[in-house]
């Protein structure tokens, strides 16, 4: 009968036989599919598999040390960590057009991880984190001519030109397998069930120009956010929560001051498809405390509101 410790290790024999004795390159980028894939494919190689770890600046707070404690220390995973937060800031400088923006973050990932992958000429494989869906998906787009709303770069980001073979050894699994065949592979409960994060991170969460200034308090306030819905009980009630970051300046008193700073809203939406989305009817105590941590805590924000919008008409993503 079919089990979870079955399954591993049927995958990581079909790994071992597909690889033989050759060596992989994996783009890690937290996300659920691309950890459980460098999981199983370590777990099978071991050593022969190298994971590039890509700091765009554009990720959550601790997000790098998070992922590099994770595979690196505790899983003894090969993992290389760039931080190529200068390069991507540098790119996205007077950029405003979240289209835009969206390409060149895809651009400079895939330039990075190819000037990564350069230095690893023993590397012949190339693994992705494809899940059966995704695989649906590009089939769908290829014969229907996809009619896109927002360019998402993650789903067959890398180009051919790395002349690498693909391994791609979630193709046949549904989410909801892909994080069984995490938690049995040692991940954290917190990593396989977090929050979906779009590739272009918080580049698509701070409104209009990204700046480095931006994204710091976006951070901070977005860490508050989710701390609160945890400890609330809410977070694993949402299917997706965060912070969105507005250029725009309003005025505020502290003490017997005046304060003039940016907004930051707060987005948590419930969806089984990620197609449509109701906001989520959060308790207003909760909302309350949110909002009193943030403007107490990150100096720069002094008010915080709460979208209140479905999709359609909007979008979960505020770009
Ligand atoms: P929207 O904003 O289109 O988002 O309602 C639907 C889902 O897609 C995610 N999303 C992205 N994911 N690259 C990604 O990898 C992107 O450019 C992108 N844009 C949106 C969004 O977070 C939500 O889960």
């Amino acid at each position: 009968s079919w089990t979870m410790p079955n399954y591993v290790d049927q995958a990581v024999e079909k790994i071992r036989e597909q690889v033989g004795d050759e060596e992989v390159i994996l783009g890690l980028s937290g996300g659920v599919d691309s950890s459980v894939a460098a999981a199983l494919i370590h777990r099978a190689i071991g050593d022969r598999l190298t994971c590039v770890f890509v700091d765009n600046g554009l990720l959550r707070l601790n997000e790098g040390e998070q992922v590099m404690n994770i595979f690196n220390k505790h899983l003894g995973v090969k993992v290389i960590h760039v931080d190529a937060t200068a390069q991507f800031m540098g790119h996205l400088a007077g950029v405003s057009d979240p289209e835009a923006k969206r390409k060149i973050i895809g651009r400079e990932f895939v330039e990075v991880f190819q000037a990564e992958a350069a230095k690893l000429p023993k590397a012949k494989w190339l693994a992705q984190g494809t899940i059966y869906p995704d695989v649906i998906e590009s089939a769908g787009a290829k014969t229907k001519k996809a009619h896109t709303i927002k360019s998402h770069h993650n789903v067959g980001g890398l180009p051919e030109t790395l002349n690498l073979k693909l391994l791609e050894p979630l193709r046949e699994l549904f989410k909801d397998e892909v994080r069984e065949l995490g938690v049995a592979l040692g991940l954290p409960h917190e990593m396989v069930y977090r929050h979906p994060f779009p590739g272009p991170g918080l580049g698509v969460r701070v409104l209009g120009e990204v700046k480095q200034n931006f994204c710091d308090l976006l951070r901070r306030a977005d860490a508050i956010f989710i701390d609160e819905l945890r400890a609330a009980d809410w977070y694993d009630k949402t299917s997706q929560a965060f912070a969105v970051f507005l250029p725009v300046k309003s005025v505020g008193v502290m003490g017997d001051g005046r304060t003039y700073e940016y907004v930051v809203a707060l987005r948590a939406v419930q969806t089984s498809d990620f197609m449509t989305a109701k906001w989520a009817e959060l308790p207003y105590d909760l909302l309350g405390k949110v909002s009193n941590r943030i403007i107490n805590e990150v100096r720069g924000i002094n008010r915080v509101v709460y979208d209140v919008s479905g999709k359609p008409p909007a979008t979960i993503e505020w770009e």
